[in-house]
């Protein structure tokens, strides 16, 4: 294995990929023999609100940040049906990962994606009206089925924000890991390092952790500035857990 095999990149298949079917198809497309790529982790999330902000915190502000936020959590296409809130997250690994996956989805308005790309993922996606609290139309936002990340170091961002070190097999973990000697709980948005009720163990000694997610856990632990938010670090560790 070389350099450029070690490349890696985030695929979120996306909750209107699920709705419709699309799972299969849109795997189909992003196959090792199409790509040249590797699987290197897949897990099926119920995305909270803390991962969702924290996955697309660049767009905080714009007009269709909160469309956005209900999108990718589920709630736009299973507003009455919770448990089928979900996306797939997938890791690939290998030579131009980033570009390859970025140019098999398309560009990021579905109706661009079928003028300039017919055939790829997005070409299938469409826009739907997006509305205010009254009802009246605003804009429009993207149902393009597929996320992928725009640069290898968003990927790396991405990657340790959904997937902790032992989701992804061992020899396929490009980022430096170590093994936590500490404890740390999250509860209400605050960081502790001996349990309390309520609290939720994040990390606890022996546990593989991201070394960068490591570092930012000690600073916010003695109030110091640290590279990145708690929940940027709890997001992960509280995947799957609780509604
Ligand atoms: P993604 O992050 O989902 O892979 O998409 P992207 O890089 O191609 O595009 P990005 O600019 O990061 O936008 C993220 C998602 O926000 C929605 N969007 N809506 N109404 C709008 O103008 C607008 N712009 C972006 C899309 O769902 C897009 O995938
Ligand atoms: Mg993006």
């Amino acid at each position: 294995m070389d350099n450029t095999d070690l490349e890696q990149t985030l695929v979120l298949i996306k909750p209107d990929a699920l709705k419709n079917s699309l799972t299969g198809y849109v795997l189909s497309q992003l196959s090792e023999f199409h790509t040249g790529l590797r699987f290197a982790g897949a897990k099926i999330v119920h995305v909270s609100d803390m991962l969702a902000k924290e996955h697309y915190a660049e767009h905080k502000g714009k007009t269709f940040y909160q469309t956005l936020i209900n999108y990718i959590t589920g709630r736009i296409h299973y507003p009455d049906a919770p448990w089928k809130q979900r996306v797939i997250a997938l890791v690939y690994m290998g030579p131009s990962a980033v570009s390859k996956i970025r140019s098999i989805s398309g560009p990021t308005n579905p109706h661009s994606a079928r003028d300039q790309c017919p055939g790829c993922i997005r070409s299938l996606g469409t826009l739907v009206p997006m509305k205010d609290k009254e009802g009246t139309v605003i804009g429009e936002y993207m149902e393009n089925l597929i996320h992928a990340s725009a640069s290898i170091e968003e990927a790396e961002r991405e990657i340790k924000l959904w997937f902790k070190p032992n989701d992804i097999p061992p020899l396929m973990q490009v980022y430096p890991v170590e093994e936590s000697k500490e404890h740390f709980y999250f509860e209400s948005s605050n960081l502790h390092t001996a349990y309390k009720a309520g609290s939720i163990c994040l990390v606890a000694p022996g546990d593989p952790v991201w070394t960068s997610d490591m570092e930012i856990l000690r600073k916010i632990a003695k109030n110091e500035p640290a590279s990145d938010s708690l929940e940027s670090v709890a997001a992960k560790y509280m995947i799957n857990q609780g509604s």
